[in-house]
């Protein structure tokens, strides 16, 4: 089989490398697009990462293309439907990220209760002692709303119950047998968020839930409340969010994600290519991007919530579990 993996670090490569011997492999650190896909006409296997958005166009490029394996949890850059209607597999990793997520969800919670960004650059630019300006304030006690009780939501519940945090959450399957044993309640969206002194997102994103984070929720929500999002930034409707800082209604913003990051991320190589300028398609967003990350009351990291030692390890695993099922007509984890 013809199987060509994108968007692969070195360390990966390796690995992979020796996973496949036998087979036909070519491994790239770009993303697959629609520039480049002409390169791969061949290839029956591909293997992408959440930057190659696989739309009906790269799909009818690849004629030989029988599977799509995406490294990610999360599978909204692939047009899965498509793909299925013309008989092509699309399977993902579901579960590579549940400890290192819930745990970066905390990292970037504390970052922002205890103000250590800041006191780490007030040290450091200012050689300052002087704390006056970085009071923060204890989890103890506060209010976490989690929207999304999946594999990372229950992880971050349990976390959340170790800082002694009231736990409430809203998910449209809730698990009451979790709920149960773990001591919290489910509440409809719109107690948790008006409810909640801090909000965390973790369900997937679609097409039903495009901005469930909205301006008209958000003038509910707690004043004073912070929000985080390691899930997927089309969830929260930018705009809004700006809004809401500016408002004072949310205090602080912790986000691993961002709407538009995948462009925000080209913008990035713009700067080295020009040539691509004409492919930034959403300013607006693009823009509302770059005022969130220069707030000093917002954190935003470039989508490593999952990037940990043992996260990479799983996903390769998983990833060779893939690839070699499909191989041999058992297919695993596969999305519909
Ligand atoms: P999961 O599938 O185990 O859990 C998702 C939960 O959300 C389920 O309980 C489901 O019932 C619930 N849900 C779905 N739609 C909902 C809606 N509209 N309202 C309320 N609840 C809803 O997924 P998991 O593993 O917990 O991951 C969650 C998301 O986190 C992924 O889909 C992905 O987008 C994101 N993620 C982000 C990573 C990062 O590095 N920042 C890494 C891995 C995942």
């Amino acid at each position: 089989m013809k199987i060509a993996f994108f968007e692969l670090f070195k360390s990966e490569r390796n690995i992979l490398q020796k996973f496949f011997t036998g087979q036909e492999i070519s491994c790239s650190e770009e993303k697959l697009t629609e520039e480049n896909v002409g390169l791969y006409k061949e290839v029956e296997i591909i293997s992408v990462f959440i930057n190659s958005g696989i739309n009906k166009k790269i799909i009818d490029s690849l004629p030989n293309l029988k599977f799509i394996t995406t490294r990610s949890t999360g599978f909204d850059h692939i047009d899965y439907k498509y793909a299925e209607n013309k008989g092509i597999k699309v399977s993902n990793v579901p579960a590579y990220g549940s400890y290192p997520v819930a745990e970066f969800t905390f990292a970037l919670l504390l970052t922002l209760s205890r103000k250590i960004y800041d006191a780490y650059n007030h040290l450091r630019e200012g050689a300052d002692f002087s704390i006056f300006s970085l009071q923060g304030f204890d989890l103890h006690g506060k209010t976490i709303g989690i929207i999304g009780t999946g594999k990372i939501g229950k992880n971050v519940v349990k976390i959340a119950k170790s800082f002694n945090m009231k736990v409430i959450a809203y998910d449209i399957y809730p698990d009451l047998i979790f709920a149960k044993e773990n001591n919290f309640e489910y509440k409809s969206l719109s107690e948790v968020i008006s409810q909640s002194d801090v909000l965390s997102l973790h369900v997937p994103y679609n097409k039903e839930n495009y901005h469930l984070i909205n301006k008209e929720n958000i003038s509910k929500m707690k004043k004073g409340v912070y929000l985080i999002n390691t899930a997927r930034g089309e969830l929260i409707d930018t705009q809004a969010l700006i809004w809401g800082l500016k408002e004072e209604i949310i205090a602080g913003a912790g986000l691993d994600v961002l709407e538009g990051e995948r462009e925000l991320k080209e913008e990035f190589e713009i700067l080295s290519s020009l040539s691509k300028a004409e492919k930034v398609k959403d300013y607006k967003t693009l823009l509302e991007d770059h005022i969130l990350i220069d707030m000093p009351n917002v954190i935003v990291t470039p989508h490593i919530a999952f990037y940990s030692k043992e996260a990479e390890e799983e996903i390769i695993k998983i990833t060779e579990e893939n690839i070699k099922g499909f191989i041999a007509g058992k297919l695993q984890n596969l999305i519909k």
